[in-house]
């Protein structure tokens, strides 16, 4: 619809002219279109409300002069009421050039022209190793990948990077409980969960527990510290086990991402940026930003209203600011980027704030590139899944559960189903992907499977449905398309004019980051459609133009659905 806003836009900025010079550009306009939400009052409306003072007229008298005599390509009919200037699209430009350009165009229908040239990096996902994979990492997972694969569409080179918590003093205390109750075997066989549990374990251990008398144990925190530093200085048996509980970890990650078709670009974590940190720590000494407090190190950031960064501990040690510094750095050499954006929980959103401030304040001018898209946390209802691993809920034990009850709903469903493991695990893994991104992402989210696995409400399995079902009626069609293509009733013209605001979604999805614009997009192509596909006979249509230009409608929402999926994790199931 870009291009006929555009066009509308341009006659309606010839139109003012006649009231002098206003100033108002055809863009300035473009930006003031709206689309109405009742279908009676057009299909794009230009408020006039705040042309009102540049033009010195009444709203009223400013709708009506542009109404008078007005004509533009693809325009049926005109008219102004009560301060708003209302348009409706003529059937024959849905016709003619909407529905062509999206068959045309198939699958790169929609996707805008932003980003030839241009490079953007999403660090994302990013677990902390051997500490659990839990519901909170859902958001950056999908979130990110979203926001990755919508600049992908508008032509940016992406690099993905999964920055892994691969470094710290956790390593420290797991290693201290390896030595302590470990078993190889055992870890070898039960993979990451036994991890996490001797983690969940030495952490226990250390707080004791002061109701039932058990003391806190000090000492093993202090082991743990030591255990770490000697990873540090590159102790050969800490480096093998660490090197050790990392594949384990990333062998099970791997799972999780296959399940949403996801892939990084790259795998460098925090361990990755130990050899660089040195210099940004001396750079940073050098401006003189860094200030001695308690014995660490630190960057005051007071006159900006911020608690200090932290660079050093008192032992010298690094923090997660210091490798977040020497990471961009590195990221700005290696991939020269135009955006580097970082998916976190909202949690993080004042660590963000610091370090990216003291980029800014050690002089590297691309302080300004580095965004950060935060997210509220997630919660779940009514399901018994936090358990072993202390009162967290495993990513992986979302999925299962989510793929376990649809596979239940598609035996009662459609028990003749072929292949039905695969479908069920694209419709579980699909439900919660979806569910959680119809939501703003900075909402806090309550998870409620039932309602995320309904076939009836505006969930995942609904639209997925949908697109099988486009998949099936276009089988049936085979290649019929004989005739010539001609809108005849509302049905259509309002299924044409959903798709068609497609890339203006994507547009806005890119400039806010917010992946749900595209979810929300989804369901109202999924209720356009099934309000055709119920009212309006497609196969059956007895005249030609009219059977072949639905059946061409369907390929239509089929290429769009399709294309909107990929965009947010969700596979496309051709039958369900
Ligand atoms: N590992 C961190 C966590 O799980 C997230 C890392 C985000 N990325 C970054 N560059 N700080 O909380």
């Amino acid at each position: 619809m870009i291009k006929l806003k555009k066009l509308i836009s341009e006659k309606i900025a010839e139109k003012i002219e006649q009231f002098g010079d206003s100033g108002l550009t055809s863009a300035a306009i473009y930006d003031m279109l709206e689309y109405p939400p009742d279908a009676n009052m057009g299909d794009i409306a230009l408020p006039c409300f705040k042309m009102s003072r540049a033009l010195r007229r009444s709203p009223v008298q400013i709708a009506t002069a542009i109404a008078e005599d007005f004509e533009c390509e693809g325009v049926a009919s005109v008219e102004a009421l009560n301060g708003y200037f209302n348009i409706k699209i003529s059937n024959e430009y849905l016709a003619g050039k909407i529905l062509p350009e999206i068959l045309e165009k198939k699958e790169k229908y929609g996707a805008p022209d932003l980003g030839k040239g241009k490079t953007v990096v999403i660090d994302y996902s990013s677990p902390n190793v051997a500490k659990p994979f839990h519901i909170g990492h859902l958001g950056t997972t999908v979130i990110g990948h979203a926001i990755k694969m919508l600049h992908e569409f508008a032509g940016y080179k992406c690099v993905g990077i999964n920055h892994l918590g691969d470094w710290g003093t956790q390593f420290g205390k797991l290693i201290v409980a390896y030595k302590l109750w470990g078993n190889r075997e055992e870890i070898e066989a039960g993979g990451i969960d036994k991890l996490v549990e001797l983690y969940v374990r030495i952490n226990n251990t250390i707080k004791g527990d002061e109701e039932k008398g058990i003391p806190a144990r000090e000492d093993l925190a202090e082991e743990s510290r030591a255990e770490f530093h000697k990873m540090e200085i590159g102790d050969a048996e800490n480096i093998a086990l660490w090197k050790w509980f990392v594949k384990i970890s990333l062998d099970e990650y791997a799972k999780t991402y296959k399940q949403l078709d996801i892939e990084f670009d790259s795998y460098n974590g925090e361990s990755f940026y130990t050899d660089k940190m040195p210099a940004q720590v001396e750079l940073l000494r050098e401006k003189g930003l860094m200030k001695l407090d308690d014995g660490a190190s630190v960057v005051d950031l007071e006159p900006y209203g911020m608690p200090p960064c932290l660079i050093l501990k008192r032992d010298g040690s690094t923090l997660y600011p210091t490798r977040d510094i020497a990471a961009a750095v590195y990221r700005k050499e290696t991939y020269d980027f135009e955006k580097c954006i970082y998916v976190t929980s909202n949690q993080q959103i004042l660590h963000f704030a610091q370090w990216f401030k003291v980029v800014e304040l050690m002089g590297y001018d691309f302080y300004d590139k580095l965004v950060h898209v935060p997210y509220g946390t997630v919660s779940l209802n009514g399901e018994k899944l936090a358990t072993r691993t202390g009162n967290v809920v495993l990513l992986k034990d979302l999925f299962a559960a989510a793929i376990e009850k649809a596979k239940g709903i598609m035996e009662e469903k459609n028990p003749e189903l072929r292949g039905r493991d695969d479908i069920a695990e694209a419709v579980g893994v699909g439900a919660i992907v979806f569910y959680y991104l119809t939501n703003n992402r900075i909402k806090d989210i309550n998870f409620n499977l039932e309602d995320a696995l309904s076939f009836d409400g505006n969930t995942g399995p609904y639209v997925q449905y949908t697109y099988a079902r486009t998949c099936s009626v276009l089988q049936k069609a085979g290649s019929a398309r004989d005739g010539k293509v001609t809108v005849t009733c509302d049905e259509e013209a309002a299924l044409l004019k959903t798709l068609s605001q497609y890339e203006e979604k994507v547009l806005s999805a890119i400039r806010d980051y917010e992946p749900s614009v595209v979810a929300r997009f989804i369901l109202d192509v999924a209720a356009a459609y099934n309000k055709f596909y119920h009212n309006c006979q497609i196969l059956s249509a007895e005249d030609k133009d009219v059977r072949t230009t639905r059946i061409m409608l369907t390929e239509a929402t089929k290429n769009v659905l399709g294309s909107a999926f990929s965009l947010i994790c969700l596979k496309k199931t051709e039958r369900i």
